[in-house]
């Protein structure tokens, strides 16, 4: 029996592997772009960080075990509390606004389906210490400004706010927790049977109606009537946010009082982008600002950030059928005879000193099955050396997308490959 990877892991051959590369590629220039800089941290962290705050959802999912020396750890099953801890520990010494992005795999242990796997990667931007407004602005920007380079156009933007809830629904914070998790997971029977224990089951119906509330300002009038009392500064700061984003050109917002998030750290804006073309899981990034910091035993400071999910941002370029840049190899050299074996040697170290992906053959064949490898492997030019070319200093080149075959000396060739990257 073939050894089977673990559940909900994947591998990725050459051309995933091209293609997650180059989407990562992306964001990780659009970010830069951002003035965000990349910081890493480790895979495999204390479970304690997780278990401060991230609320029922993760804990559950978390592949946690104790080491050797009997200590309790976890994978990461995200970037923002070990970018919180990190941030406590060294990062606040940098000057303020903090804005960092990673990129990883991460950890969950989930029910594994199309979309969710318990391994996946994440690419993560966060900014800490800048005021929320214009935090929060410039995170929403960076996200979509991510998904436009790379191409993906149907998305769904829903902007909300959790602290209209969390102010309003003035409970222990594990009872405000549990009441937000049934709310996160539209559970409305779980939601009664928690509103009950709490006393407050006249809560079920205007809590109902005020998640289910999606569109532009006006529904700011409607969620104040849904649920009395709620304090307006929410709906305010979610005009302003609006008002900034537009300058950022980002028109027609869609607000979505039903954004909950499943983790518990987020206490102002959060937003999501879903894919409409994908399947259950098609969600492709979640965020917004929360208060990890003082959780985690300092002090208060504004933090907002995201996570896209990489491979649900691939499901959906694929299912819009967005071209990704990818690199092919430049020139397979096929030495022919004994006496081309050394310059066809010779002519792949130039290549390849040129900064030209160049390979060879390994496997002592003949020229037309070296023909089908490097075709195979889809690289744009076989270089053939055979006698004639030996004596001549030149080399034959075989353009295998045209099929259209010359000679030339070494150093056209290389222009030639050279000239012809970046390409699709
Ligand atoms: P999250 O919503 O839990 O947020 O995850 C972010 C994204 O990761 C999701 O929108 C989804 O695309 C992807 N994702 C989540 N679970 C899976 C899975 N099992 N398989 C594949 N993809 C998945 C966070 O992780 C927050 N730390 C984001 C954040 C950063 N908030 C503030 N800063």
């Amino acid at each position: 029996m073939p050894i089977e990877p673990p559940r909900g892991t994947n591998d990725h051959g050459p051309d995933a592997m091209a293609r997650r590369r180059a989407v990562e590629g992306i964001l990780r220039e659009t970010a830069q772009r951002f003035g965000f800089r990349e910081i890493g941290t480790p895979t495999l962290e204390s479970l304690e960080l997780f278990t401060a705050k991230s609320g029922p959802g993760i804990v559950k999912e978390l592949y946690a075990f104790k080491d050797k020396g009997g200590r309790d750890v976890a994978l990461r099953p995200e970037f923002t509390a070990s970018i919180v801890r990190f941030y406590l520990s060294e990062l606040r010494n940098l000057p303020k606004p903090i804005k960092v992005y990673s990129v990883g795999n991460v950890f969950r242990y989930e029910e594994p389906q199309k979309g969710r796997y318990r391994e996946f990667t994440q690419f993560n931007a966060e900014i800490i210490g800048a005021p929320a407004l214009p935090g929060d602005a410039e995170v929403i920007a960076l996200a979509l400004e991510c998904l436009r380079a790379v191409g993906i156009k149907e998305v769904q933007v829903r902007i909300g706010h959790i602290g209209l809830l969390r102010s309003y629904l003035r409970l222990a914070p594990e009872d405000q927790g549990k009441v937000l998790h049934w709310l996160d997971k539209r559970n409305f029977t779980a939601l009664r049977e928690e509103l009950r224990r709490l006393e407050l089951q006249d809560l079920e119906d205007p809590l109902r109606r005020f998640v289910e509330l999606k569109g532009g300002v006006e529904i700011f009038t409607k969620a104040a009537e849904a649920l009395p009392g709620v304090r307006p500064q929410g709906f305010e700061y979610l005009r302003s946010l609006a008002a900034r984003l537009r300058d950022y050109g980002v028109e027609n917002v869609t607000f979505d009082l039903g954004v909950v998030r499943g983790l518990d750290y987020y206490t102002g804006m959060v937003f999501e982008v879903d894919s409409p073309n994908l399947g259950a899981e098609k969600q492709v990034m979640g965020g917004g600002a929360y208060n990890l910091a003082e959780t985690l035993g300092g002090d208060p400071v504004p933090q907002t950030g995201f996570a896209f999910g990489l491979d649900r941002i691939l499901m959906a370029a694929d299912a819009e059928g967005v071209k990704l840049p990818t690199s092919r190899l430049d020139c397979f050299v096929i030495p022919i005879g004994e006496p081309a074996q050394s310059r066809g040697i010779e002519v792949l170290r130039d290549l390849r000193r040129a900064g030209v992906s160049a390979d060879i053959d390994l496997a002592a064949r003949g020229p037309s099955k070296n023909l089908d490898y490097a075709n195979a492997l889809r690289a744009r030019y076989a270089v053939l050396i055979g006698e004639a070319e030996l004596n001549k200093r030149l080399v034959s080149v075989k353009d295998l997308d045209s099929g259209k075959q010359e000679e030339i000396p070494l150093e056209a060739l290389i222009e030639r490959a050279r000239g012809q990257r970046p390409r699709a």
